[in-house]
């Protein structure tokens, strides 16, 4: 049988929550993906031109170091990453994450929590960290999953195995 990991990021646990429900759903593995620094309160205000997540969201193709305790996913053939958006896109520790992690011949579907920004930019930023690890990877379409019914009609949207 197939197998399935979750991955997430959630930096005040709204992600966490829509992640345990994916992987419920999907009968999968679950795991919880961290920043080498963690966030304060104070980084993630939005309202501060200055605040760590302004400042690093806004530099076009950075990279923020994620904690390098990540689970082997050799043995998984989905992989499903969680995240919030952050100014329109995925944290910049998403892109360190693809990196770290060789998804190489497997399926990958991402989705996100947000205050109402929608996937499509989300998309792009993910499929370019793809490319340019050079990984051949099925990406399937993500989604922004803010209710139970958006996580029911985007998961009979998958191609799994
Ligand atoms: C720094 C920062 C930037 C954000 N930017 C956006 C945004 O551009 N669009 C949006 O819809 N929501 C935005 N949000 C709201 C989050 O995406 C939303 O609250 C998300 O569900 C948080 O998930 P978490 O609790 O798993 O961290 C932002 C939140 C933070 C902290």
């Amino acid at each position: 049988m197939a197998k399935t990991l979750v991955l997430y990021y959630s930096a005040t646990n709204t992600t966490k929550k829509v992640a345990e429900r994916v992987a419920q759903k999907l009968n999968a593995d679950i795991g919880a993906v961290q920043a080498a620094q963690p966030y304060t309160a104070a980084d993630l205000n939005w309202h501060d031109p200055q605040s760590r997540t302004s400042v690093e969201q806004h530099q076009h193709n950075s990279r923020v170091a994620v904690k390098t305790d990540l689970p082997d996913i050799s043995d998984y053939d989905n992989i499903v990453i969680g995240h919030p958006i952050w100014w329109g896109i995925p944290p910049r520790l998403i892109s360190s994450l693809i990196d770290h992690l060789n998804l190489n011949g497997k399926n990958l579907a991402l989705f996100a929590t947000s205050g109402g920004s929608n996937y499509d930019r989300s998309q792009s930023y993910v499929e370019r960290a793809i490319k340019q690890n050079g990984y051949n990877t099925h990406v399937n379409t993500g989604a922004v999953l803010n209710s139970d019914n958006q996580v029911d009609t985007w998961l009979s949207t998958l191609n799994f195995n």
